[in-house]
């Protein structure tokens, strides 16, 4: 009978690879913090290699990041990359736009032949965007060794459900949980949806939120930007009511396909935020989706237009005219300073409802569901749906609440610290369980 064996007492390689891969703009928060976390652990063993700040494991990760090109503009990826200090990527597969089935099958195409080349023994996926459920994908079914080897599949922000299929991001959700090796837990409904859905508990971890790492990390950087400045919005001659020397105003921002491809749900949203409107400055930083949109539909009389078209931020004074702001995309620490400061925040977006509850903003979400429900119960968030009439009352609601809530458990900064130790475990089994094969 073999001895018993366990990693104190094997000699496992002391080295492993994990590939990371973001996309698009919501993935790169996410990943940003797992990336530096990785980064200090290699540099915790090399200045003393017994004291791993990972108990688990003295290997030593190498890094590579691929970026799929879904999102390429510089407004919507590079800025985002010298923001939150993520490396240059290794790889760039340049998939860019497309249909849902071209833009997925181009980045699993060329995916293939970086997964083929670089043969990593973890992959880490972030949230629900066409690249994370393309990248998946590849590695679910790759065989390095004609033996079914593959990575194992670490998909962070698991088990968020909307419980609406028409939804893309649910549908890219439900099956990168489903190919999942290790599924990384955000919220505790999270939890309970992947136990409904017969996904072991032993895959599963309660982690937190990395997105939420980047906003702690960054908040003060976030604070020195001139962005309230360059809009008006603080500085000379500011409104006397205003709180901190910043001029009360709401920041808008909408891309989801739902809302913005059709004119009579476009315009709908725009007429319930008309009241808004007149009430204080509404500052909208509009997706490239969103502004081809309004030019389309000739909805450009509900905006007063400061610098469209990627050529920055036009000084016109920022005023409470009935006429929506409209700037280019900002960059995650304008942006974050614009959601730190506004007295309400309206948006369809999934990842703005936990950063405004992080910060205790009020935020009016304009959707008829959401797959974050802990902004609702802890946090500042309230479900406007998408009628003109629903979004008026929660703004009016919402533009008089002090905002405040609390902070949701494990969002503390810490949850990219937790991935890696789990990863640090998997990897050392997963050396563990190659040796004894080989033997
Ligand atoms: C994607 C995600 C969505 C996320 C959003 C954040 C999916 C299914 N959707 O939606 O979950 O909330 O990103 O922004 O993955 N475009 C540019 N420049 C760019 C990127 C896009 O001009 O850098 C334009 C293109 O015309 C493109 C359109 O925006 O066709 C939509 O881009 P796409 O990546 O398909 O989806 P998003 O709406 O950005």
């Amino acid at each position: 009978m073999s001895r018993k064996v366990s990693p104190d007492n094997m000699e496992l390689p002391s080295k492993a690879k994990v590939l990371t891969v973001v996309g698009a703009r919501p993935n790169f928060m996410k990943a940003a913090p797992i990336i530096e976390a990785i980064r200090q652990h290699n540099e915790s063993i090399t200045a003393s290699p017994s004291r791993s700040i990972h108990r688990h494991s003295q290997i030593a990760i190498e890094s590579v990041l691929v970026h799929t090109g879904q999102h390429y503009d510089e407004a919507m990826s590079d800025r985002f990359f010298a923001d939150l200090n993520i490396p240059k990527p290794n790889v760039h597969l340049g998939a860019g736009s497309g249909s849902h089935a071209v833009q997925t099958a181009e980045i699993m195409k060329r995916f293939e032949d970086v997964l083929l080349k670089e043969q990593p023994d973890l992959l880490i996926v972030v949230g629900d965007v066409n690249s994370t459920l393309a990248c998946s994908l590849v590695a679910a079914k790759i065989s390095f060794d004609g033996n079914g080897t593959r990575p194992i599949i670490a998909h962070v922000e698991s088990g968020l459900r909307s419980f609406d299929r028409g939804m893309p991001e649910e549908t890219n959700r439900i099956l990168t949980d489903h190919l999942a090796d290790l599924l990384f837990v955000t919220e505790e409904s999270g939890l309970t949806n992947l136990r409904q859905e017969g996904i072991a508990d032993d895959k599963v971890h309660f982690v937190g939120n990395t997105m939420i790492d980047s906003l702690l990390a960054f908040r003060h950087q976030a604070d020195l930007s001139p962005i309230l400045e360059t809009l008006g919005l603080r500085g000379n001659g500011v409104a006397t009511e205003s709180t901190n020397g910043v001029a009360p105003y709401a920041l808008l921002t909408l891309h989801r396909p739902s809302n913005v491809d059709q004119r009579e749900a476009f315009l709908n949203i725009l007429e319930g935020l008309e009241e808004l409107a007149s009430s204080c400055p509404i500052v909208f930083p509009a997706h490239p989706r969103t502004q081809k949109r309004i030019a389309e539909f000739g909805l450009e009389r509900f905006f007063s237009i400061h610098g469209p078209s990627g050529n920055g931020l036009a000084p016109a004074p920022i005023n409470a005219n009935g006429k929506i702001c409209l700037v280019d995309p900002l960059g995650y620490l304008d942006f974050l300073c614009m959601m730190a400061h506004a007295a309400v925040v309206v948006t369809d977006s999934g990842g703005i409802q936990e950063e405004t509850t992080a910060l205790g903003v009020p935020c009016v979400t304009v959707r008829e569901n959401t797959e974050r429900p802990i902004t609702i119960q802890v946090g500042t968030n309230v479900l406007a749906g998408t009628s003109a009439e629903g979004i008026r009352r929660a703004a009016r609601q919402q533009i008089k609440s002090k905002g405040t809530g609390a902070m949701p458990e494990a969002w503390d900064g810490k949850a990219a610290q937790r991935i890696l130790d789990v990863i640090c475990q998997e990897l050392t089994k997963k050396q563990v369980n190659s040796l004894l094969l080989a033997r």
